[in-house]
């Protein structure tokens, strides 16, 4: 059987139009999910839209517009996003369509005929912001633990006994260490968890945007509880016994923000096993930018837009900064310093500039065609074991999302590939060595289409368009093709070599 892969992002409120952060948490997935595609997984790709809620329903009130046009609107903005950004994703839900109406409501009949969930009454603050409950000593100055605002709510809800969960947690997360990632933030969790749970609220009755609860109509549910649902939805439940429900759950990896890594790995786990669902494999809290060392916000004006990015340094440089200039889960900076030096020194010197040399050299002095090797010296030998050695190493750090990493060891083939074409220094072999220039050319060659199979994932494009100057057929550019299998054939005739990394020009 095929091996799978199911990824997720979070699914994005639609208050608002989509920003960095809403690109880099989908741009993160697609570079995962297209690696895994590559190396032969069959692969499921959701994001999507989280559209009810009393945030929502404000940002809707606010724009004039009933709920439902409103998310419709403002729902397609996230779809347009991934076109531009060349997301690959499988599938694009969105929590008011009816297949997710269904499996929510299935998840609380479950939760319900199972015991877990219970009516009574909440009183207490809630953070429409942060759309949370909040304990009186978690709030300083009348305000949530993330600075927004808070009102006091009191009113009959529904509860989910997520104070019994504390022990089956903490033995899920002792039996499964990776299940929360990085390190650094499982131990936040387990502490979290340590510290005791209460029953959560998991209805409200004071609005109507959001989905009913099953056999009574003055509550409606949680958003959050719905929220998470979407990750089963589109897998096929309540379907349990379907093909596609038996793939795809559970869900290898749910890639979330820092800010919403307890309800992923507290509620959404505990909600899971309470309904005799199997909890997803792992979650990745990755960390936020900061633009130019200041916090993002709508309030300072200084919100990152992507299409800015897109437009002003390119789609591919926009893609290779976000996933090199930060390790994977920390928190970043943008800055304009930062962007340029990735893209005229890793981009339009180091690859760009090699390929370049290397294909416009082939063009004039190798007559337009993939260069006959002869015999292999050390030197080649070992510039091709560099390159052929880059799966396994890109395969384990994926494996860990650590983009960086990847994209690090990449680059230092890219450098080694650039010492060898100066000591081997073609351009002299052709006067003295015809036959040894051959043969350095073809060993360049070979790595660059190495370099550009391997990098796909994070630039699909650029790395599509070397493939294409590299004369390699759309068929052989995945995992199977790298090594000996695809190995470039010589007198193989290549179109004419054009710059993929421009520089950039202040102006
Ligand atoms: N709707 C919820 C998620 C529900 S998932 C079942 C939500 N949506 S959101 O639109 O507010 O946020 C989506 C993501 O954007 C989060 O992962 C969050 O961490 C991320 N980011 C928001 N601002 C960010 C930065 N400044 N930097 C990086 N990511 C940031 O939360």
């Amino acid at each position: 059987m095929d091996q799978t892969f199911y990824i997720t992002t979070p699914i994005y409120y639609v208050n608002d139009k989509p920003h960095i952060g809403h690109a880099y948490t989908t741009l993160a997935c697609d570079a995962m999910a297209r690696f895994k595609r590559l190396d032969g997984y069959r692969v499921h790709f959701l994001t999507g839209t989280d559209e009810h809620g009393q945030k929502v329903e404000k940002a809707a009130a606010d724009a004039g517009l009933a709920p439902q046009d409103f998310t419709d609107q403002v729902s397609q903005n996230f779809r347009d996003l991934a076109v531009a950004m060349n997301f690959s994703n499988d599938d694009f839900i969105r929590t008011t369509e009816a297949r997710h109406v269904t499996a929510t409501q299935a998840i609380w009949r479950r939760l319900l005929a199972a015991g877990h969930i219970y009516l009574g009454k909440y009183a207490g603050w809630y953070s429409v912001r942060d759309e949370a409950f909040f304990t009186e000593n978690e709030i300083t100055d009348g305000k949530a633990p993330s600075g927004a605002p808070v009102e006091w709510v009191e009113e009959p809800s529904y509860f989910f006994d997520l104070s019994k969960w504390q022990e089956p947690l903490l033995e899920f997360y002792a039996a499964n260490p990776d299940f929360i990632r990085p390190e650094s933030r499982r131990n936040e969790v387990i502490s979290f968890v340590k510290g005791g749970l209460r029953d959560l609220s998991v209805s409200r009755t004071s609005f109507k945007w959001g989905i009913e609860v099953p056999d009574d109509d003055q509550h409606i549910m949680y958003v959050w509880l719905d929220a998470l649902t979407n990750y089963i939805t589109a897998a096929g439940f309540p379907e349990t016994d379907s093909e596609s429900y038996q793939t795809w759950w559970p869900a290898d990896l749910h890639m979330v923000g820092k800010d919403i890594l307890r309800f992923h790995a507290v509620y959404w786990p505990a909600f899971l096993m309470a309904a005799g669902l199997a909890p997803p494999k792992r979650v990745f809290a990755h960390g936020w930018w900061t633009n130019e060392g200041e916090k993002i916000s709508k309030s300072l004006g200084n919100v990152i837009d992507p299409y800015q990015l897109i437009e002003t340094y390119g789609l591919e440089q926009t893609r290779y900064f976000l996933l090199r200039e930060v390790p994977f889960g920390n928190d970043g900076d943008f800055s304009v310093r930062s962007m340029v030096h990735r893209m005229n020194g890793d981009l339009a010197n180091d690859l760009g500039n090699l390929a370049q040399r290397v294909l416009s050299f082939v063009a004039k002095h190798a007559g337009g065609a993939v260069p006959a090797p002869g015999d292999l010296t050390q030197p080649d030998h070992a510039m091709l074991a560099a390159a052929e050695g880059l799966l396994a190493r890109l395969r384990y750090h994926y494996d860990a999302q650590a983009f960086h990493r990847a994209l690090e060891e990449t680059w230092e083939v890219v450098g080694a590939a650039n010492r060898y074409v100066d000591e081997q220094a073609p351009w002299t072999l052709r006067k003295t060595d015809p036959a040894r220039m051959a043969t350095v050319l073809y060993t360049l060659m070979e790595t660059l289409r190495h370099l550009a199979i391997l990098t796909q994932p994070v630039m699909p494009t650029a790395m599509g368009q070397m493939l294409d100057q590299l004369g390699v057929d759309a068929v052989a550019r995945d995992f199977t093709a790298l090594g000996a299998a695809g190995a470039l054939a010589a007198g193989t005739a290549l179109p004419a070599p054009a710059g993929i990394f421009p520089r950039f020009v202040e102006g």
